[in-house]
């Protein structure tokens, strides 16, 4: 993975080349670290492009061990971590960008709250905001992701990454 790492300077976007499996979960891990309750995150990309990959990096980094399961059928999975509350979001079975705010999940955007969200296009305008936008392409080898901080917080996060 290629760094560059400018700790006085204000990033807004940055975009990273990654190999494999283990770079998207350090690219994950490395970003958590900038990470705070309150924050939006939207993870979009094909299928198979890697979001829950880089959801269950961001987890490792908050230090969570278990396991990360796709919230692909659930909608949402829950994390009570030591730092905040996580909740990981995956929309790509919503019929109705209102079905995830019928269901009762809008009370899980608060401030307490780390939201990160697969498929975020599926719920139209409804959803808050991003902090940060994350955009996950497939090339001939690995992923090119694009981390767009849409925040002051997102562009904090940004300007702390590591790799
Ligand atoms: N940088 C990468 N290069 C190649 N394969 C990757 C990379 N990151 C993740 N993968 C693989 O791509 C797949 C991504 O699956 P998943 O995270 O479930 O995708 P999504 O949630 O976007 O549908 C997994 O098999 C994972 O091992
Ligand atoms: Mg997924």
């Amino acid at each position: 993975m290629q760094a560059s790492h400018d700790p006085c300077s204000v990033v807004s976007s940055l975009t990273r080349h990654l190999d494999n499996d283990a770079d998207t979960l350090a690219l994950g891990r490395s970003l958590a670290a900038g990470l705070e309750p309150g924050m939006v995150v939207y993870l979009q990309g094909e299928l198979g492009a890697g979001k829950t990959s880089l959801a269950r990096g961001i987890l490792r980094g908050l230090g969570y061990l278990g396991k990360v399961k796709s919230p692909t059928y659930t909608l949402v999975e829950l994390y009570d971590l030591s730092r905040l509350y996580l909740y990981h979001f995956d929309f790509y079975r919503l019929e109705d960008p209102h079905g995830w705010i019928d269901a009762g999940f809008r009370e899980y955007f608060n401030e307490q709250a780390l939201c990160l969200v697969e498929w975020p296009e599926k719920a139209g305008d409804t959803l808050p905001e991003p902090d940060i936008d994350v955009r996950i392409e497939i090339p001939a080898h690995g992923r090119t992701v694009q981390v767009v901080a849409r925040s002051a917080a997102g562009q904090r996060c940004l300007s702390a990454l590591e790799i």
